[in-house]
Order: structure tokens, then C-alpha cells, then sequence
């Protein structure tokens, strides 16, 4: 069995097999030169004291340095020592870097699913992170509330009631790591629940329904038309996940004949409603149209989330929960 010594700043493993202690410190003394982790240059310590490091006789130690002077991988001057030769490691040529076809940026981006990364309000968002840490006491590093900080859940309440008619209340908002968070939390709660399917929208994000499908849920496809997703026959469904602001992909918002027949639905058959509310904020003609939660918080979850409004990599998400949701 060889032995490994931490020396010289390297691990040495020397096996002393064969020719002995001396062949074995030999081999692992060049394989420290040759793959680098002694670098060119880099000074050897003393014979004498390398001896009594590793445990073995300085003639050893001597008889290994000469020899791998005499390959080159070392070199020996009166004065400055035994040193690792300078052009000792033969490093690979650098590969060309394979050439990429430029691609010309569009002027305007408009593929969906990420907003404009470059208008991230970064000074503003340093000095808020810099005012909060500096003013959170230490038990706000801990684990603490599952539903987040109140101080957050508290900020996002009014936010969300001002700017998109939410009817919330801190103690019934979670925070999640995004809207996919949030779905995947649901997802699993409804399955507990018994539920086994959920109806979706038609061109929906295929990995929201990839999502539910993990959590053990099936998903039906509901049609959709000029007026948006059509929920009027969803017989045996008990929960529907919409995106009634702006329909994904299509951008159309669900019409209101649409939002009072889905809340009817919900009030008659005791079903759930799950509102992604993923970009509502934004709206370039007129006012946002309120997010459907407001109709009714008993049997609308509202999934918020700042990867539009802000930047995905936040990953900051909330659920606005019907009070049955929340434990
Ligand atoms: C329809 C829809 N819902 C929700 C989201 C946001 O998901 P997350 O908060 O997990 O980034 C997106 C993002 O592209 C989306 O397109």
C-alpha cells in the first residue's frame, strides 16, 4: 500500500513498490510537475528536510531529486536550490474557439416569456435590499414563517389590492419561488384533496401542465375563441388554471360575459379557480382589467409573480388564498 503526504503544498502518493521508496517519490514528484500542481519555478524544499517530512533517508530524497534533474522536469543551481524547470509542463494548444454565425439582434424583441432584462431597476432594488438588511433583526435570517415574512406578505397585500383589485389579506398570502412554485404547491394539495384532473387553457404553457401531470394531476384542455378561453362546458372539472388578464399565448383578456360565467361555475359546483396573474400590471391602452380574484376570494387563488413586472431570476412568487387554502 502506498502512503500520501500532504507536502510541498500537493498531495504526494508514493508507493513504495518495485525499486523501492525512491522510484515511487520519483514517479510522484514528476506527476506533480507534469500535470502542473507544482508549478514552474515553484522551490523545492532541502533534501534534508523532505527526508524528514515523508519519514524517509535524505539519500533517497537527493538520488529522486538528481534523477528527475536529469530529465529535465527539475533544475539544480548552487545557490538557488532545486526548482521545478521553467518549460516543465507541456500544455495542450490553446483550440480555436469555434466560430459562431453572428446573429443579428432584433430592434425589437417581442418573443414572450421574458421581459426586457436591461430596464431592471438595479440601483433602486441595491438600495432597498441595502435598506431592509440593514434594518431586518436577525431572526428575519432564520427560517421562520412557512407564508414568508410578514413584512413582505404585508407590502405585496397592498400592492396587490391598489394596483389589481385583489381583495388580500397578509395572513392569507404565501410567498412561493415564482408562479411555478406556487402551481406545483397547489397541484399537490389538490391532489391530496382528490381531485384528479384540472382543466387548463388551449396553447397554455406545456411546462405548467408538465408540472401538474408530476403532482398526479391530469390536465383537459378547455377551447378557445376571440373572446378567450371558453369555460362553459367543463362538466366534472373541479379546479381551471386561466391566465384571464392576458390569455398565453394569444394576449387576448378573458371577456367579461367570461369572468362572470367561470365565477358562476365556481359558486355552483364549489369548484376553484386558479388565476395566473403573471403580467396584469401591464397594459398599454387603458387601465388593467382587475384580476379575477376580486370577484370572488373564496374560489379564486390568485398566483402572482415578479418574473414580468421585475426579472425571473427573483424567483418571487405569492399565492392569494381562499381561506380553506391556507394551512
Ligand atoms: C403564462 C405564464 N405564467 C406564469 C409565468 C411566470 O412563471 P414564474 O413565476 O415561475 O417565472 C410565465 C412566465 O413566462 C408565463 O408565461
Amino acid at each position: 500500500m502506498g502512503k500520501t503526504w500532504a507536502t510541498l503544498g500537493v498531495d504526494l502518493h508514493v508507493e513504495p513498490t518495485g525499486s523501492g521508496i525512491r522510484k515511487g517519490l520519483t514517479e510522484a514528484l514528476r506527476e506533480a510537475v507534469r500535470s502542473g500542481r507544482l508549478a514552474p519555478g515553484t522551490r523545492l524544499p532541502s533534501s534534508r528536510s523532505l527526508a524528514v517530512d515523508l519519514g524517509v533517508a535524505r539519500n533517497t530524497v537527493a538520488e529522486s531529486y538528481a534523477d528527475l534533474v536529469a530529465e529535465g522536469w527539475l533544475t539544480a543551481r548552487q545557490g538557488s536550490g532545486t526548482r521545478v524547470a521553467e518549460r516543465s509542463v507541456v500544455r495542450p494548444a490553446p483550440q480555436a474557439a469555434p466560430r459562431r454565425r453572428e446573429q443579428a439582434r432584433p430592434a425589437y424583441d417581442l418573443v414572450p416569456g421574458r421581459p426586457d432584462l436591461a430596464s431592471f431597476p438595479r440601483a433602486a432594488w441595491l438600495k432597498a435590499a441595502r435598506r431592509a438588511l440593514t434594518r431586518a433583526p436577525h431572526e428575519a435570517l432564520g427560517y421562520g414563517d412557512p407564508r414568508g415574512r410578514p413584512e413582505l406578505r404585508t407590502a405585496l397585500a397592498g400592492y396587490l389590492s391598489r394596483a389589481r383589485g385583489v381583495r388580500a389579506d397578509p395572513e392569507r398570502i404565501v410567498i412561493c419561488s415564482g408562479f411555478s412554485d406556487g402551481l406545483t404547491l397547489l397541484g399537490a394539495v389538490l391532489r391530496r384533496r382528490g381531485l384528479r384532473s384540472i382543466a387548463v387553457e388551449s396553447y397554455g404553457l406545456d411546462v405548467h401542465w408538465t408540472l401538474l401531470h408530476r403532482s398526479g394531476l391530469r390536465t383537459v384542455p378547455l377551447p378557445f375563441d376571440e373572446l378567450g378561453t371558453d369555460t362553459r362546458d367543463m362538466t366534472g372539472a373541479r379546479a381551471v388554471l386561466l391566465t384571464p388578464a392576458h390569455q398565453f399565448p394569444m394576449g387576448v383578456p378573458l371577456h367579461p360575459d367570461r369572468r362572470a360565467a367561470v365565477i358562476a361555475w365556481a359558486r355552483r359546483t364549489g369548484g376553484l379557480v386558479l388565476d395566473d396573474d403573471y403580467d396584469g400590471e401591464f397594459r398599454y391602452d387603458r387601465q388593467p382589467v382587475g384580476a379575477l380574484q376580486g370577484l370572488d376570494p373564496g374560489h379564486v387563488v390568485h398566483l402572482g409573480t415578479a418574473s414580468k413586472s421585475l426579472a425571473p431570476a427573483l424567483r418571487l412568487g405569492w399565492l392569494v388564498l381562499p381561506p380553506s387554502l391556507v394551512d
